[in-house]
């Protein structure tokens, strides 16, 4: 059944809440509010609270969530989010704290950001972090502008130049296109590594910096890095580390002891806060000293144990967000952070590569993997060998539906045909991943016995209800229907 919409259930007059009767005097809205701010009507669905209740229940039941299963989508890192962080996060004393409560009202939740700082620049081996930044591709914002201050403040202003491998992050170039910069996309060499001559090719004086993503999108460690590195500082540039990918090496190598300027976290990837469309992430960029000064403001600082909020940077590239970043994400990430402690730090990256070269182990006879001898937390098959028979991996995707699992990153990173992205993450178990590798296997045989069926897959929904099979993504994407218009 199609579930309507909470307008369509909208019959006039009816009400979902009962108040009791007003008993101090009434006055017209319009002798409080300015006319021009005035609204002649809300249309607002009218609907019972039992309709309400279960309409959004009705829909959840149709969503599927890390909650419900195992979710390995690729470069997401779906981990299971500890609920010991809502329970912080739920804290009246955080909940119910107002952003403009001022530093002396604020002291406990200025403290948290500061611990929280300074456990990333010691995860990151780092001088100086921002919390401000609510989603990675803004703390890459962050990290370019800051290196285009830095080369600007020096005088250095040929600089505009921005390096980017094709094994990058996709939001990598897209961040350097949205700033103006000219990008230069670095190939990969046959072990799905930064091809150093091509580096070294590229470098002149017009070189802003590199943004690397380590590991990188094919799941693997970049084992030239400090290479890399030294090429791009001969060179004048800076270089930039996508860090979304910590989860694969942390507590077990610092980025700063790499040769990185500038660095971010994805916090609700690799720290386990929720993840949301667009938001509300949250990022945090770490830089080495150098970079400090161009860090946004304002900077949580502490002065003889009294926490501030401080403008005082004069060469700061300026504010990116309100107030101070997604609070309740960070105190999600802090929580995490402080449960774990550095052992346990160490123990999640170990079990994320250990969980995903145990996938790949399982999988490997039936997918090829193109670089895939070890991976970190993550690594990318290629339906190619199904797609000769007229499977593509869009097709296992949505028969892994039918299994009950939610379905890999397809057709990404680009430089792999008919790519599974698949991470699994250190937070599942032995029989989750042999049951997930047993459905992929089964979808290969199936490909090549009855391929029709994976073609037509999903065909029903074991965990979610699903009132659609497979959906005509270029239309959904091409002509959105999104705005609900009143039948007159
Ligand atoms: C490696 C990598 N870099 C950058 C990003 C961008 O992060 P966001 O989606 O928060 O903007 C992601 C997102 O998952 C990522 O996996």
């Amino acid at each position: 059944m199609v579930e309507p919409l909470i307008f369509e259930l909208s019959r006039p007059g009816r009400v979902a809440f009962s108040l009791p009767e007003c008993d101090v005097p009434e006055r017209p809205v319009a002798e409080l509010l300015p006319s021009d701010q005035l609204r002649d009507e809300l249309p607002l669905p009218e609907v019972s609270a039992p309709q309400v209740v279960r309409h959004f229940t009705r829909l959840s039941r149709m969503n599927y969530g890390v909650d419900l299963g195992f979710y390995p989508l690729g470069s997401c890192t779906m981990k299971y989010n500890p609920k010991v962080n809502e329970a912080a996060a739920a804290l009246p004393g955080f909940a119910q704290a107002h952003p403009l409560a001022g530093e002396a009202l604020s002291q406990g939740a200025l403290r948290l950001l500061y611990e929280l700082q300074a456990m990333l620049a010691e995860i990151g081996g780092m001088d100086a972090v921002t919390l401000q930044p609510v989603a990675g591709a803004q703390g890459e914002l962050t990290g370019l502008l800051m290196i285009r201050a830095y080369h600007q403040h020096r005088g250095d202003t040929a600089r505009t130049r921005i390096l980017v491998p094709d094994s990058s992050h996709g939001t990598n170039p897209a961040t350097a296109a949205r700033w103006g910069d000219t990008i230069t996309s670095i190939p990969s060499n046959a072990r799905g590594r930064v091809d150093l001559a091509q580096l070294r090719a590229q470098m002149d004086e017009r070189v802003a910096g590199l943004m690397l993503t380590n590991p990188n999108t094919l799941g693997l460690f970049e084992d030239e890095v400090l290479e890399i590195t030294r090429t791009v500082h001969d060179g004048g540039g800076l270089v930039y580390l996508d860090g979304a990918n910590m989860n694969a090496i942390l507590g077990i190598v610092r980025p700063g002891d790499l040769g990185f300027d500038v660095m971010h976290f994805n916090l609700h990837k690799t720290f386990s806060t929720p993840h949301g469309g667009g938001g509300p992430g949250a990022a945090a960029v770490a830089a080495k000293a150098h970079l400090e000064p161009f860090l946004p403001v304002p900077r949580v600082v502490e002065r003889n144990g009294t926490y501030a909020l401080s403008e005082d940077a004069p060469h700061s590239i300026g504010r990116l967000h309100s107030f101070y970043g997604n609070f309740a994400n960070l105190l999600r990430a802090y929580t995490y952070l402080r449960s774990l402690g550095p052992d346990g730090l160490r123990r999640v990256a170990e079990g994320a590569v250990l969980n995903a070269n145990y996938l790949l182990a399982l999988v490997k006879e039936e997918y090829e993997v193109p670089f895939g001898d070890r991976c970190m937390h993550e690594f990318v098959a290629s339906a190619e060998r199904q797609a000769a028979r007229g499977v593509r991996a869009l097709d296992i995707a949505k028969r892994l539906i039918d299994h009950g699992f939610h379905p890999p990153t397809m057709y990404f990173p680009l430089i792999v045909r008919e790519a599974l992205m698949i991470e699994p993450t250190e937070t599942e178990s032995m029989e989750t991943l042999e049951a997930f590798a047993e459905a992929l296997c089964a979808i290969a045989r199936e490909a090549r016995e009855d391929p029709e069926q994976v073609r037509e897959a999903p065909h029903r929904g074991p965990i979610v209800a699903r009132p659609v099979r497979r959906l005509d993504e270029v239309s959904a994407a091409r002509h959105p229907n999104l705005r609900w218009t009143p039948q007159s």
